[in-house]
């Protein structure tokens, strides 16, 4: 499969044939765990998603080369189904769904406001382990953002409050995050 963007589909039909456009990593790879390690059912610690997620994510935590735990990749769609994901912080997890904390005006915001369905993706490398997580999003309460931002450091309320995420110039900083409000995924 290949992922083509809105312009690059017409440049794509325009240099039909030309073969210096993409770069053949075919043979890019690391070397996985052989079969004896590989992971088996035997092995969770629960067959309830919650708890074996909690077990992992302190497997996670305690690994070293792990720096960020808590990073996912957060998957939302326009209305008409248009894709885009990004990585945001959870900032909880348990039984009443994943959270993290985000700016109701940015891209993410906007789409999940039209289209409540999304998806997680953790992904830690050193353990060649990720777990997926699909549902939908639904706005905590507003004591719950206000209380958090308030728990962030100065600096980080300061640039929560000018940036204008996925607006501008700004779009380009991966940490641009005005953090305003509290999403939680539940599972469906
Ligand atoms: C490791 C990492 C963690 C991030 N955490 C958050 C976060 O918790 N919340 C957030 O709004 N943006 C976070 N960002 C920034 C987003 O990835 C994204 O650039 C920004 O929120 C704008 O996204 P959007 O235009 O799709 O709405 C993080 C970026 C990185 C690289």
């Amino acid at each position: 499969m290949a992922l083509l963007g809105e312009d690059q589909v017409t440049r794509a039909a325009a240099a039909l044939g030309d073969k210096s456009m993409s770069i053949n990593i075919g043979g890019m790879r690391a070397p996985y765990k052989c079969q004896r390690e590989a992971f088996t059912e035997n092995d969770l610690v629960a067959k309830e998603p919650f708890a074996q997620f909690a077990a992992w994510f302190d497997e996670a935590r305690q690994t070293p080369g792990i720096l960020e735990t808590n990073a996912m990749c957060l998957a939302t769609a326009t209305k008409c189904g248009k894709p885009s994901a990004r990585m945001v912080l959870l900032k909880g997890y348990g039984k009443d769904g994943f959270s993290f904390f985000t700016n109701y005006n940015s891209r993410k915001g906007q789409e999940l406001a039209e289209n409540a369905q999304a998806s997680l993706c953790f992904y830690w490398e050193p353990l060649k382990r990720q777990v997926r997580v699909e549902g939908y999003v639904e706005k905590l309460s507003e004591e719950v953002s206000t209380e958090y931002f308030h728990s962030r450091p100065q600096g980080s309320q300061i640039a929560a409050c000018i940036s204008p995420q996925s607006q501008g110039r700004l779009s380009s900083c991966a940490r641009s995050d005005r953090i305003l409000a509290r999403a939680n995924i539940t599972c469906s």
